[in-house]
Protein backbone atom coordinates (compact mmCIF):
# COMPACT_ATOMS: atom_id res chain seq x y z
CA UNK A 1 0.00 0.00 0.00
CA UNK A 2 2.80 2.34 1.10
CA UNK A 3 4.53 1.80 -1.88
CA UNK A 4 1.30 2.66 -4.03
CA UNK A 5 0.77 5.46 -2.64
CA UNK A 6 4.39 6.66 -3.28
CA UNK A 7 3.41 5.94 -7.36
CA UNK A 8 0.64 7.33 -7.13
CA UNK A 9 2.43 10.62 -5.24
CA UNK A 10 5.22 10.60 -8.00
CA UNK A 11 2.88 10.62 -10.80
CA UNK A 12 0.54 13.05 -9.33
CA UNK A 13 4.12 15.69 -9.05
CA UNK A 14 5.27 14.10 -12.53
CA UNK A 15 1.86 15.43 -14.32
CA UNK A 16 2.61 19.07 -13.44
CA UNK A 17 5.58 19.73 -14.54
CA UNK A 18 6.24 16.55 -16.36
CA UNK A 19 9.26 17.11 -18.86
CA UNK A 20 8.60 14.83 -21.60
CA UNK A 21 6.55 16.07 -23.86
CA UNK A 22 3.75 13.95 -22.40
CA UNK A 23 1.20 16.32 -21.07
CA UNK A 24 0.71 19.05 -23.48
CA UNK A 25 -1.52 21.28 -22.90
CA UNK A 26 -4.86 21.02 -25.35
CA UNK A 27 -3.46 17.65 -26.36
CA UNK A 28 -3.66 15.75 -23.37
CA UNK A 29 -7.35 14.21 -22.68
CA UNK A 30 -9.72 13.61 -24.96
CA UNK A 31 -7.76 12.16 -28.09
CA UNK A 32 -5.77 10.25 -25.18
CA UNK A 33 -8.29 7.55 -24.89
CA UNK A 34 -8.03 5.83 -28.27
CA UNK A 35 -5.05 4.03 -26.94
CA UNK A 36 -4.57 2.45 -23.48
CA UNK A 37 -1.45 3.79 -21.93
CA UNK A 38 0.81 7.22 -22.65
CA UNK A 39 1.62 8.11 -26.13
CA UNK A 40 4.77 7.09 -27.91
CA UNK A 41 7.56 8.76 -28.25
CA UNK A 42 7.02 9.59 -31.77
CA UNK A 43 3.47 11.20 -31.29
CA UNK A 44 4.77 13.08 -28.66
CA UNK A 45 7.48 14.57 -30.35
CA UNK A 46 5.17 15.20 -33.20
CA UNK A 47 3.15 17.30 -30.87
CA UNK A 48 5.94 19.20 -29.39
CA UNK A 49 7.47 19.80 -32.75
CA UNK A 50 4.12 21.20 -34.15
CA UNK A 51 3.97 23.33 -31.23
CA UNK A 52 7.66 24.83 -32.13
CA UNK A 53 7.36 25.53 -35.54
CA UNK A 54 4.65 28.01 -34.41
CA UNK A 55 6.95 29.23 -31.89
CA UNK A 56 9.28 32.49 -31.49
CA UNK A 57 12.17 33.61 -29.24
CA UNK A 58 12.23 36.96 -28.32
CA UNK A 59 14.51 38.76 -26.01
CA UNK A 60 12.67 41.56 -24.31
CA UNK A 61 13.96 44.48 -22.02
CA UNK A 62 13.58 43.35 -18.17
CA UNK A 63 10.92 46.12 -17.73
CA UNK A 64 8.39 45.08 -20.41
CA UNK A 65 4.76 45.25 -19.44
CA UNK A 66 3.86 41.50 -19.98
CA UNK A 67 0.34 42.86 -20.39
CA UNK A 68 1.16 45.17 -23.54
CA UNK A 69 3.67 42.58 -24.71
CA UNK A 70 1.09 40.25 -25.37
CA UNK A 71 -1.27 43.18 -26.53
CA UNK A 72 0.87 43.89 -28.96
CA UNK A 73 2.08 40.37 -29.93
CA UNK A 74 -1.93 39.43 -30.65
CA UNK A 75 -2.12 41.44 -33.12
CA UNK A 76 -0.47 38.80 -35.19
CA UNK A 77 -3.17 36.10 -34.08
CA UNK A 78 -3.75 34.49 -30.83
CA UNK A 79 -1.20 33.51 -28.81
CA UNK A 80 -1.47 29.72 -27.52
CA UNK A 81 1.17 29.68 -24.67
CA UNK A 82 4.25 32.16 -23.75
CA UNK A 83 6.48 32.21 -20.65
CA UNK A 84 9.70 33.79 -19.78
CA UNK A 85 12.78 33.30 -18.54
CA UNK A 86 16.13 34.29 -17.64
CA UNK A 87 19.57 33.54 -19.75
CA UNK A 88 22.01 36.57 -20.55
CA UNK A 89 18.78 39.07 -20.10
CA UNK A 90 15.12 37.93 -20.45
CA UNK A 91 13.47 35.72 -23.30
CA UNK A 92 9.77 35.11 -24.25
CA UNK A 93 8.84 31.78 -25.42
CA UNK A 94 5.20 32.52 -27.70
CA UNK A 95 3.84 29.82 -29.32
CA UNK A 96 0.96 31.46 -31.64
CA UNK A 97 -1.77 29.32 -32.67
CA UNK A 98 -1.11 29.26 -36.40
CA UNK A 99 1.45 29.31 -38.30
CA UNK A 100 0.90 32.48 -40.84
CA UNK A 101 1.06 34.60 -37.40
CA UNK A 102 5.05 33.70 -37.67
CA UNK A 103 5.29 34.91 -41.16
CA UNK A 104 3.34 38.18 -40.09
CA UNK A 105 5.34 38.80 -37.18
CA UNK A 106 8.47 38.00 -39.27
CA UNK A 107 7.44 40.58 -41.88
CA UNK A 108 6.88 43.22 -39.52
CA UNK A 109 10.57 42.70 -38.02
CA UNK A 110 13.57 44.81 -38.94
CA UNK A 111 16.99 43.77 -40.32
CA UNK A 112 18.48 46.22 -37.88
CA UNK A 113 21.37 48.16 -39.86
CA UNK A 114 24.28 49.04 -37.75
CA UNK A 115 27.23 50.90 -38.96
CA UNK A 116 29.60 48.78 -37.39
CA UNK A 117 27.94 45.00 -37.43
CA UNK A 118 27.26 43.23 -40.91
CA UNK A 119 24.01 41.64 -40.91
CA UNK A 120 22.99 38.55 -42.67
CA UNK A 121 19.77 39.04 -44.74
CA UNK A 122 17.97 36.30 -42.90
CA UNK A 123 14.80 36.90 -40.98
CA UNK A 124 14.94 33.85 -37.99
CA UNK A 125 12.71 33.31 -35.47
CA UNK A 126 15.07 34.44 -32.66
CA UNK A 127 13.70 38.74 -32.62
CA UNK A 128 14.59 41.12 -30.32
CA UNK A 129 12.50 43.74 -28.62
CA UNK A 130 13.35 47.31 -28.71
CA UNK A 131 9.59 48.74 -28.25
CA UNK A 132 10.23 51.59 -25.73
CA UNK A 133 6.44 51.77 -25.39
CA UNK A 134 6.09 48.35 -23.53
CA UNK A 135 7.74 49.12 -20.88
CA UNK A 136 6.18 49.14 -18.00
CA UNK A 137 5.13 52.73 -16.02
CA UNK A 138 7.50 53.19 -13.47
CA UNK A 139 5.41 52.85 -10.29
CA UNK A 140 4.83 49.33 -11.29
CA UNK A 141 7.70 47.47 -11.83
CA UNK A 142 7.52 43.90 -10.64
CA UNK A 143 9.51 42.32 -13.51
CA UNK A 144 8.97 39.73 -15.83
CA UNK A 145 7.61 36.34 -14.18
CA UNK A 146 10.67 34.52 -15.31
CA UNK A 147 9.97 30.45 -15.11
CA UNK A 148 13.58 28.98 -13.88
CA UNK A 149 15.72 26.58 -16.40
CA UNK A 150 17.87 25.50 -13.99
CA UNK A 151 18.06 23.39 -11.47
CA UNK A 152 18.49 23.98 -7.71
CA UNK A 153 22.60 23.28 -6.24
CA UNK A 154 22.86 19.90 -4.64
CA UNK A 155 23.69 21.56 -0.90
CA UNK A 156 19.89 23.24 -1.57
CA UNK A 157 18.62 19.85 -2.71
CA UNK A 158 20.16 18.20 0.33
CA UNK A 159 17.83 20.58 2.54
CA UNK A 160 14.67 20.02 1.04
CA UNK A 161 15.57 16.15 1.13
CA UNK A 162 16.15 16.52 4.65
CA UNK A 163 12.63 18.04 5.37
CA UNK A 164 10.61 14.92 3.91
CA UNK A 165 9.00 12.57 5.71
CA UNK A 166 10.06 9.27 4.09
CA UNK A 167 12.88 8.29 1.90
CA UNK A 168 10.14 7.22 -1.02
CA UNK A 169 9.05 10.88 -0.34
CA UNK A 170 12.66 12.07 -1.04
CA UNK A 171 12.78 10.09 -3.97
CA UNK A 172 9.83 11.66 -5.19
CA UNK A 173 10.92 15.01 -4.40
CA UNK A 174 14.38 14.64 -6.00
CA UNK A 175 12.47 13.34 -9.13
CA UNK A 176 10.50 16.59 -9.01
CA UNK A 177 13.45 19.02 -8.16
CA UNK A 178 15.35 17.67 -11.74
CA UNK A 179 13.14 16.58 -14.12
CA UNK A 180 12.87 18.69 -17.01
CA UNK A 181 9.66 21.76 -16.65
CA UNK A 182 7.02 21.86 -19.13
CA UNK A 183 8.74 25.35 -20.30
CA UNK A 184 12.00 23.50 -20.66
CA UNK A 185 11.02 20.73 -22.86
CA UNK A 186 9.39 23.51 -24.89
CA UNK A 187 12.92 25.67 -25.20
CA UNK A 188 14.74 22.69 -26.51
CA UNK A 189 12.11 21.51 -29.37
CA UNK A 190 12.43 25.44 -30.48
CA UNK A 191 16.02 25.43 -30.13
CA UNK A 192 15.98 22.32 -32.82
CA UNK A 193 13.35 23.68 -34.74
CA UNK A 194 15.54 27.26 -34.80
CA UNK A 195 18.47 25.11 -36.08
CA UNK A 196 16.22 23.23 -38.58
CA UNK A 197 15.36 26.98 -40.27
CA UNK A 198 19.30 27.34 -40.60
CA UNK A 199 19.94 23.75 -42.07
CA UNK A 200 17.15 24.23 -44.70
CA UNK A 201 19.53 26.38 -46.07
CA UNK A 202 21.34 23.19 -47.55
CA UNK A 203 18.61 20.65 -47.24
CA UNK A 204 15.19 22.69 -47.16
CA UNK A 205 12.75 19.25 -46.12
CA UNK A 206 15.11 18.74 -42.99
CA UNK A 207 14.37 18.20 -39.56
CA UNK A 208 15.90 18.41 -36.24
CA UNK A 209 14.96 16.64 -33.40
CA UNK A 210 16.00 16.12 -29.93
CA UNK A 211 17.59 12.72 -28.89
CA UNK A 212 18.47 11.52 -25.48
CA UNK A 213 17.75 12.97 -22.14
CA UNK A 214 16.47 15.60 -23.64
CA UNK A 215 13.36 13.66 -24.72
CA UNK A 216 13.93 10.07 -23.36
CA UNK A 217 12.36 10.93 -19.63
CA UNK A 218 15.72 10.99 -17.59
CA UNK A 219 16.70 14.19 -18.29
CA UNK A 220 17.78 16.71 -15.29
CA UNK A 221 17.42 20.34 -15.83
CA UNK A 222 20.46 21.79 -17.30
CA UNK A 223 21.59 18.71 -18.98
CA UNK A 224 22.53 18.94 -22.35
CA UNK A 225 20.50 18.72 -25.65
CA UNK A 226 21.55 16.01 -28.23
CA UNK A 227 20.28 17.19 -31.84
CA UNK A 228 20.36 14.31 -34.37
CA UNK A 229 19.80 16.03 -37.88
CA UNK A 230 17.20 14.16 -39.93
CA UNK A 231 17.32 13.99 -43.89
CA UNK A 232 15.38 10.88 -44.27
CA UNK A 233 11.62 12.63 -45.51
CA UNK A 234 13.77 14.08 -48.47
CA UNK A 235 11.95 12.45 -51.25
CA UNK A 236 14.48 10.14 -52.58
CA UNK A 237 16.17 9.11 -49.54
CA UNK A 238 13.91 6.03 -48.48
CA UNK A 239 11.35 6.88 -50.77
CA UNK A 240 11.03 4.23 -53.66
CA UNK A 241 8.71 5.93 -56.44
CA UNK A 242 7.79 3.88 -59.61
CA UNK A 243 9.66 4.21 -62.67
CA UNK A 244 9.77 7.71 -63.93
CA UNK A 245 12.79 7.31 -66.41
CA UNK A 246 14.01 10.29 -64.32
CA UNK A 247 16.49 10.61 -61.10
CA UNK A 248 18.40 13.10 -59.13
CA UNK A 249 21.48 14.03 -59.84
CA UNK A 250 22.76 15.08 -56.43
CA UNK A 251 25.39 12.58 -55.16
CA UNK A 252 28.72 12.82 -53.13
CA UNK A 253 31.94 13.85 -56.06
CA UNK A 254 34.67 12.23 -54.06
CA UNK A 255 33.74 9.08 -51.94
CA UNK A 256 30.55 6.84 -51.41
CA UNK A 257 31.15 5.75 -47.68
CA UNK A 258 28.29 6.73 -45.35
CA UNK A 259 30.81 8.58 -43.25
CA UNK A 260 31.95 10.75 -45.35
CA UNK A 261 28.94 11.74 -46.19
CA UNK A 262 27.48 12.12 -42.57
CA UNK A 263 30.79 14.24 -42.25
CA UNK A 264 30.64 16.40 -45.31
CA UNK A 265 27.02 17.20 -44.21
CA UNK A 266 27.79 18.26 -40.58
CA UNK A 267 31.09 20.01 -41.73
CA UNK A 268 28.85 22.55 -44.02
CA UNK A 269 25.98 22.79 -41.42
CA UNK A 270 28.41 23.58 -38.88
CA UNK A 271 30.01 26.00 -41.13
CA UNK A 272 26.88 27.26 -41.36
CA UNK A 273 25.74 27.12 -37.60
CA UNK A 274 29.43 29.19 -37.01
CA UNK A 275 28.75 31.86 -39.62
CA UNK A 276 25.20 32.65 -39.56
CA UNK A 277 23.63 30.92 -36.70
CA UNK A 278 21.77 33.73 -34.79
CA UNK A 279 22.73 32.81 -30.87
CA UNK A 280 25.32 29.58 -31.54
CA UNK A 281 28.57 30.76 -30.40
CA UNK A 282 31.54 28.51 -29.85
CA UNK A 283 30.88 26.13 -32.58
CA UNK A 284 33.43 22.76 -32.87
CA UNK A 285 33.36 20.71 -35.51
CA UNK A 286 34.43 17.16 -34.28
CA UNK A 287 34.09 14.70 -37.27
CA UNK A 288 36.55 12.46 -36.38
CA UNK A 289 34.45 10.81 -33.77
CA UNK A 290 32.98 7.44 -33.76
CA UNK A 291 29.35 9.13 -33.76
CA UNK A 292 30.86 12.80 -35.59
CA UNK A 293 29.22 16.17 -34.26
CA UNK A 294 29.15 19.49 -34.44
CA UNK A 295 28.94 20.83 -30.57
CA UNK A 296 28.16 24.49 -29.80
CA UNK A 297 26.43 26.56 -27.24
CA UNK A 298 23.31 28.37 -28.00
CA UNK A 299 23.35 31.61 -25.69
CA UNK A 300 19.73 32.33 -25.50
CA UNK A 301 18.63 29.28 -23.86
CA UNK A 302 21.72 28.78 -22.34
CA UNK A 303 21.73 25.31 -23.89
CA UNK A 304 25.09 22.96 -24.53
CA UNK A 305 24.11 21.39 -27.97
CA UNK A 306 25.34 18.47 -30.01
CA UNK A 307 24.42 18.07 -33.41
CA UNK A 308 24.37 14.70 -34.92
CA UNK A 309 23.60 13.15 -38.11
CA UNK A 310 22.75 9.84 -39.17
CA UNK A 311 22.34 8.90 -35.86
CA UNK A 312 19.48 6.49 -35.94
CA UNK A 313 20.44 3.88 -33.54
CA UNK A 314 20.89 6.50 -30.81
CA UNK A 315 16.99 7.86 -31.90
CA UNK A 316 15.88 3.74 -30.99
CA UNK A 317 17.76 3.90 -27.74
CA UNK A 318 16.01 7.28 -27.01
CA UNK A 319 12.85 5.71 -27.52
CA UNK A 320 13.81 2.28 -25.45
CA UNK A 321 14.71 4.60 -22.57
CA UNK A 322 11.44 6.52 -22.97
CA UNK A 323 9.31 3.24 -22.76
CA UNK A 324 11.25 1.66 -19.83
CA UNK A 325 10.30 5.16 -18.23
CA UNK A 326 7.01 4.97 -19.00
CA UNK A 327 6.36 1.46 -17.91
CA UNK A 328 6.79 2.21 -14.45
CA UNK A 329 7.14 5.26 -12.35
CA UNK A 330 9.68 3.27 -10.23
CA UNK A 331 12.16 3.26 -13.22
CA UNK A 332 12.62 7.37 -13.73
CA UNK A 333 12.75 7.76 -10.03
CA UNK A 334 15.48 5.64 -9.18
CA UNK A 335 17.57 6.85 -11.89
CA UNK A 336 17.19 9.99 -11.38
CA UNK A 337 18.18 9.30 -7.65
CA UNK A 338 21.10 7.16 -9.03
CA UNK A 339 22.32 9.56 -11.72
CA UNK A 340 21.76 12.54 -8.80
CA UNK A 341 24.05 10.51 -6.44
CA UNK A 342 26.26 9.69 -8.79
CA UNK A 343 27.24 13.12 -9.76
CA UNK A 344 27.28 14.25 -6.23
CA UNK A 345 29.92 11.47 -6.34
CA UNK A 346 32.04 12.46 -8.88
CA UNK A 347 31.24 9.13 -10.35
CA UNK A 348 29.96 10.89 -13.45
CA UNK A 349 30.91 14.53 -14.67
CA UNK A 350 30.43 17.14 -17.02
CA UNK A 351 33.80 16.43 -18.72
CA UNK A 352 34.01 13.87 -20.93
CA UNK A 353 37.14 10.76 -19.94
CA UNK A 354 37.06 7.66 -18.02
CA UNK A 355 34.30 8.29 -16.01
CA UNK A 356 31.05 6.27 -15.85
CA UNK A 357 28.47 7.92 -18.56
CA UNK A 358 24.71 8.76 -17.28
CA UNK A 359 23.59 6.39 -20.16
CA UNK A 360 25.31 3.38 -18.78
CA UNK A 361 24.07 4.18 -15.29
CA UNK A 362 20.71 4.08 -16.67
CA UNK A 363 21.04 0.98 -18.55
CA UNK A 364 22.67 -0.38 -14.91
CA UNK A 365 19.39 0.62 -13.65
CA UNK A 366 16.97 -0.71 -15.89
CA UNK A 367 19.29 -4.44 -15.74
CA UNK A 368 19.00 -4.23 -12.07
CA UNK A 369 15.00 -3.90 -12.80
CA UNK A 370 14.76 -6.76 -14.72
CA UNK A 371 16.69 -8.96 -12.34
CA UNK A 372 13.82 -8.13 -9.46
CA UNK A 373 11.36 -10.75 -8.63
CA UNK A 374 9.18 -10.82 -9.85
CA UNK A 375 10.84 -8.46 -12.42
CA UNK A 376 9.62 -4.83 -12.65
CA UNK A 377 10.30 -4.32 -16.51
CA UNK A 378 10.49 -6.70 -19.14
CA UNK A 379 13.82 -7.61 -21.41
CA UNK A 380 14.58 -6.06 -24.50
CA UNK A 381 13.91 -9.92 -26.32
CA UNK A 382 10.49 -9.99 -23.99
CA UNK A 383 9.40 -6.26 -26.16
CA UNK A 384 10.95 -7.28 -29.68
CA UNK A 385 8.93 -10.64 -29.04
CA UNK A 386 5.36 -8.27 -28.44
CA UNK A 387 6.29 -6.31 -31.80
CA UNK A 388 4.09 -5.61 -34.58
CA UNK A 389 4.87 -5.11 -38.14
CA UNK A 390 4.43 -1.61 -37.54
CA UNK A 391 7.60 -1.45 -35.19
CA UNK A 392 10.25 -3.80 -37.50
CA UNK A 393 13.49 -2.05 -37.68
CA UNK A 394 17.03 -2.88 -38.92
CA UNK A 395 19.60 -0.26 -38.55
CA UNK A 396 22.42 -1.35 -40.52
CA UNK A 397 21.98 -4.68 -39.98
CA UNK A 398 20.92 -4.28 -36.21
CA UNK A 399 18.05 -5.43 -35.38
CA UNK A 400 16.03 -2.18 -33.34
CA UNK A 401 12.88 -3.86 -33.22
CA UNK A 402 10.52 -3.53 -30.23
CA UNK A 403 6.54 -3.06 -29.15
CA UNK A 404 5.95 0.38 -28.53
CA UNK A 405 2.21 -0.25 -27.77
CA UNK A 406 1.93 0.42 -24.14
CA UNK A 407 -1.44 -1.87 -24.41
CA UNK A 408 0.66 -4.60 -25.45
CA UNK A 409 3.05 -4.91 -22.30
CA UNK A 410 2.31 -6.71 -19.76
CA UNK A 411 3.80 -6.15 -15.99
CA UNK A 412 4.47 -8.67 -13.10
CA UNK A 413 2.93 -7.51 -9.94
CA UNK A 414 5.88 -5.99 -8.06
CA UNK A 415 5.33 -4.01 -4.97
CA UNK A 416 8.73 -3.03 -4.11
CA UNK A 417 9.01 0.62 -2.38
CA UNK A 418 11.54 2.73 -3.91
CA UNK A 419 13.80 2.89 -0.73
CA UNK A 420 13.96 -0.83 -1.28
CA UNK A 421 15.17 -0.90 -4.52
CA UNK A 422 17.91 1.73 -3.40
CA UNK A 423 19.42 0.26 -1.03
CA UNK A 424 18.99 -3.37 -3.58
CA UNK A 425 20.70 -1.35 -6.45
CA UNK A 426 23.74 -0.30 -4.24
CA UNK A 427 24.47 -4.11 -2.53
CA UNK A 428 23.39 -5.43 -6.35
CA UNK A 429 26.15 -3.72 -7.67
CA UNK A 430 28.76 -3.46 -4.90
CA UNK A 431 29.01 -7.43 -5.49
CA UNK A 432 28.62 -7.74 -9.26
CA UNK A 433 31.00 -9.66 -11.00
CA UNK A 434 32.48 -6.79 -12.98
CA UNK A 435 35.56 -8.92 -13.70
CA UNK A 436 34.20 -11.82 -15.38
CA UNK A 437 30.43 -10.88 -16.12
CA UNK A 438 29.07 -8.17 -18.53
CA UNK A 439 25.47 -6.44 -18.35
CA UNK A 440 22.59 -7.43 -20.94
CA UNK A 441 19.31 -5.89 -21.07
CA UNK A 442 18.36 -7.59 -24.28
CA UNK A 443 18.83 -10.87 -22.52
CA UNK A 444 18.23 -9.49 -18.47
CA UNK A 445 20.59 -11.71 -17.57
CA UNK A 446 24.45 -11.05 -17.26
CA UNK A 447 26.74 -12.85 -19.76
CA UNK A 448 30.55 -13.48 -19.87
CA UNK A 449 32.25 -10.77 -21.08
CA UNK A 450 33.23 -10.97 -24.67
CA UNK A 451 36.21 -8.58 -23.79
CA UNK A 452 39.04 -7.10 -20.97
CA UNK A 453 37.22 -3.71 -20.48
CA UNK A 454 36.69 -3.30 -16.61
CA UNK A 455 33.57 -2.48 -16.93
CA UNK A 456 31.25 -4.36 -19.66
CA UNK A 457 27.89 -2.86 -20.70
CA UNK A 458 26.31 -4.52 -24.05
CA UNK A 459 25.08 -1.67 -26.12
CA UNK A 460 21.45 -3.18 -26.78
CA UNK A 461 20.98 -2.78 -30.50
CA UNK A 462 24.51 -2.26 -31.75
CA UNK A 463 25.24 -5.43 -30.03
CA UNK A 464 29.12 -5.61 -30.65
CA UNK A 465 29.78 -2.77 -28.69
CA UNK A 466 30.38 -1.76 -24.98
CA UNK A 467 28.45 1.50 -23.85
CA UNK A 468 31.24 2.05 -20.92
CA UNK A 469 34.12 0.63 -22.99
CA UNK A 470 35.99 4.41 -21.79
CA UNK A 471 35.62 3.54 -18.02
CA UNK A 472 38.76 2.38 -16.50
CA UNK A 473 39.77 0.58 -13.72
CA UNK A 474 39.63 3.18 -10.99
CA UNK A 475 36.65 4.54 -11.93
CA UNK A 476 35.14 1.29 -11.50
CA UNK A 477 36.66 0.81 -7.98
CA UNK A 478 35.36 3.98 -7.24
CA UNK A 479 31.59 3.39 -8.07
CA UNK A 480 31.68 -0.26 -6.62
CA UNK A 481 33.44 1.21 -3.50
CA UNK A 482 30.61 4.01 -2.81
CA UNK A 483 27.99 1.49 -3.67
CA UNK A 484 29.22 -0.52 -0.61
CA UNK A 485 29.05 2.91 1.80
CA UNK A 486 25.70 3.55 0.15
CA UNK A 487 24.08 -0.03 0.78
CA UNK A 488 25.32 -0.11 4.37
CA UNK A 489 24.55 3.86 5.26
CA UNK A 490 21.01 3.09 4.00
CA UNK A 491 21.06 0.01 6.61
CA UNK A 492 21.72 2.25 9.65
CA UNK A 493 19.00 3.30 11.73
CA UNK A 494 20.60 5.95 12.08
CA UNK A 495 21.09 7.32 8.47
CA UNK A 496 16.90 6.21 8.21
CA UNK A 497 14.92 8.51 11.19
CA UNK A 498 14.55 11.72 10.48
CA UNK A 499 16.20 13.96 13.31
CA UNK A 500 15.06 17.40 13.99
CA UNK A 501 11.10 18.62 13.38
CA UNK A 502 9.85 18.73 9.51
CA UNK A 503 9.41 22.30 8.12
CA UNK A 504 12.90 22.96 10.26
CA UNK A 505 15.03 24.61 8.36
CA UNK A 506 18.00 23.26 10.21
CA UNK A 507 17.06 19.66 9.57
CA UNK A 508 20.16 17.54 10.13
CA UNK A 509 20.33 15.81 6.53
CA UNK A 510 18.54 12.14 6.55
CA UNK A 511 18.22 9.09 4.28
CA UNK A 512 18.69 10.02 0.94
CA UNK A 513 20.00 13.53 1.58
CA UNK A 514 23.24 11.10 3.60
CA UNK A 515 23.74 9.53 0.60
CA UNK A 516 24.47 12.43 -1.28
CA UNK A 517 26.87 14.13 1.43
CA UNK A 518 31.07 13.84 0.51
CA UNK A 519 31.99 9.95 1.10
CA UNK A 520 33.86 9.33 4.73
CA UNK A 521 35.26 6.25 2.94
CA UNK A 522 35.67 7.11 -0.29
CA UNK A 523 39.01 9.15 -1.33
CA UNK A 524 41.51 9.24 -3.62
CA UNK A 525 44.13 7.69 -1.18
CA UNK A 526 41.64 4.78 -0.41
CA UNK A 527 41.40 3.39 -3.93
CA UNK A 528 44.83 0.87 -3.66
CA UNK A 529 43.66 -0.64 -0.70
CA UNK A 530 40.09 -1.45 -2.45
CA UNK A 531 41.68 -3.33 -5.04
CA UNK A 532 43.64 -5.98 -3.19
CA UNK A 533 40.76 -7.29 -0.94
CA UNK A 534 37.82 -8.88 -1.74
CA UNK A 535 33.97 -7.89 -1.72
CA UNK A 536 33.41 -9.26 1.62
CA UNK A 537 36.69 -7.97 3.18
CA UNK A 538 35.60 -4.67 1.98
CA UNK A 539 32.49 -5.04 2.89
CA UNK A 540 33.69 -5.82 6.81
CA UNK A 541 36.64 -3.11 7.22
CA UNK A 542 34.01 -0.45 5.51
CA UNK A 543 31.86 -1.11 8.42
CA UNK A 544 34.14 -1.27 11.11
CA UNK A 545 35.59 2.22 9.57
CA UNK A 546 32.51 3.92 9.49
CA UNK A 547 31.10 2.08 12.68
CA UNK A 548 33.96 3.73 14.42
CA UNK A 549 33.50 7.51 13.00
CA UNK A 550 30.06 7.38 13.82
CA UNK A 551 31.25 6.37 17.69
CA UNK A 552 33.26 9.34 17.86
CA UNK A 553 31.62 11.51 20.01
CA UNK A 554 29.84 14.99 18.31
CA UNK A 555 31.51 17.87 19.30
N1 LIG B 1 23.95 6.73 -26.84
C1 LIG B 1 24.14 5.45 -27.29
N2 LIG B 1 25.32 4.80 -27.04
C2 LIG B 1 26.29 5.40 -26.32
C3 LIG B 1 26.12 6.70 -25.86
C4 LIG B 1 24.93 7.36 -26.13
O1 LIG B 1 23.24 4.90 -27.93
N3 LIG B 1 27.43 4.74 -26.10
C5 LIG B 1 22.67 7.42 -27.14
C6 LIG B 1 21.65 7.21 -26.03
O2 LIG B 1 20.37 7.17 -26.60
C7 LIG B 1 21.79 8.47 -25.21
C8 LIG B 1 22.08 9.51 -26.31
O3 LIG B 1 22.88 8.81 -27.25
O4 LIG B 1 20.63 8.73 -24.47
C9 LIG B 1 22.76 10.77 -25.86
O5 LIG B 1 23.99 10.47 -25.22
P1 LIG B 1 24.48 11.30 -23.97
O6 LIG B 1 24.28 12.77 -24.20
O7 LIG B 1 25.84 10.82 -23.63
O8 LIG B 1 23.52 10.75 -22.81
P2 LIG B 1 22.13 11.27 -22.28
O9 LIG B 1 21.25 10.08 -22.12
O10 LIG B 1 21.62 12.38 -23.13
O11 LIG B 1 22.48 11.80 -20.82
P3 LIG B 1 23.06 13.25 -20.37
O12 LIG B 1 21.96 13.84 -19.56
O13 LIG B 1 24.25 12.93 -19.55
O14 LIG B 1 23.40 14.03 -21.58
MG1 LIG C 1 22.76 14.09 -23.58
Amino acid sequence: VKCLNTIETILRRSVGTEPVVAHTEGAQGDDSGEKDGPKSLSELMADRQEQAEKSVLISCPSRTSEKKFLKFLSKHGDINKHFFYESYGVYAVVEFARRDSVASLLESAAIPSVNHECMVPFKSRLLSLSNHSLAAPPAQQPGLPCRPQATVSINELIQRLSREDSVDDQIGALTETYQLTEENSRLRFLVCSLLKDVAAAYFPECTIRPFGSSVNGFGKLGCDLDMFLDLDNISGWNFKPPKSGLSLEYQMKRTNSERHVTQSILSVIGECVDHFGPGCVGVQKILNARCPLVRFAHQPSGFQCDLTANNRVAMKSTELLYLYGELDPRVRSLVFTVRCWARAHGVTSSIPGAWITNFSLTVMVLFFLQKRSPPIIPTLDRLRDLAGPADESVIEGNDCTFATDFSKIQLQSNTDTLEQLLGDFFEFYAMFPFSRMSINIRKGREQNKPEMAPLHIQNPFETSLNVSKNVNTSQLDRFVALCQESAWLLQQSETRTQRGSSGNRTTTPWGLATLLLPSKVVGIKGRKKYKKEGASERIKSLLETLKNKNEEPKS
